[in-house]
């Protein structure tokens, strides 16, 4: 039995999800496009860069699968949801949206992710941070043209 369990474990790790992270254009991220204050850019880096850039940071238990597999799938669908390193290819609207959505996101602590944040204890945002996170995205939200 511990034999045959091996052997299933052994073969799963021959399955190893692609770690390459997707090329980053600095004119075309996030930081380039926004005034983001020291503060603000050291929140994101420490809290949401892992599955919201194409600047991941995989930690050596991604190499364990089935482990890979499942933080492999948070940062595919979090980048879906918000690339801040592709934030130049949204339109206006989509811009203001995804800003209004951070603040939403961390007020009502869906993000960062939960399971997340068991293992990366920095990552858990204080309430200043959440105040602070808000008043950046109201007044970006501003300076972005209606279309
Ligand atoms: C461990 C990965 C992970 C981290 C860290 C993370 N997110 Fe997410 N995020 C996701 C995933 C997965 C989704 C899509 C599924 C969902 O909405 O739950 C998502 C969705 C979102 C959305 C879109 C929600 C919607 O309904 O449209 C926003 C906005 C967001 N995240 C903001 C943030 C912010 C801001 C941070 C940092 C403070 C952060 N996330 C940290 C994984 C993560």
């Amino acid at each position: 039995m511990v034999i045959v369990l091996f052997l299933v474990f052994a073969t799963l790790q021959v399955f190893r999800p692609d770690f390459t992270n997707p090329p980053v254009v600095e004119s075309k991220t996030l930081e380039s496009e926004l005034n983001v204050p020291e503060e603000i850019a050291s929140i994101l880096e420490r809290s949401c860069r892992d599955c919201h850039t194409n600047r991941t940071v995989y930690p050596w238990y991604a190499n364990i699968q089935p482990v890979g597999w499942y933080l492999m799938n948070h940062i595919r669908e979090g980048r879906r949801e918000l690339n801040f390193s592709e934030w130049g290819s949204f339109s206006n609207q989509k811009k203001r949206r995804k800003l209004r959505e951070i603040c939403e996101q961390v007020e009502s602590r869906e993000m960062p992710l939960p399971s997340y944040l068991l293992i990366h204890r920095e990552a858990v945002l204080s309430d200043e941070d959440i105040k602070l996170l808000c008043q950046w995205t109201e007044t970006e939200i501003e300076k972005i043209p209606e279309e």
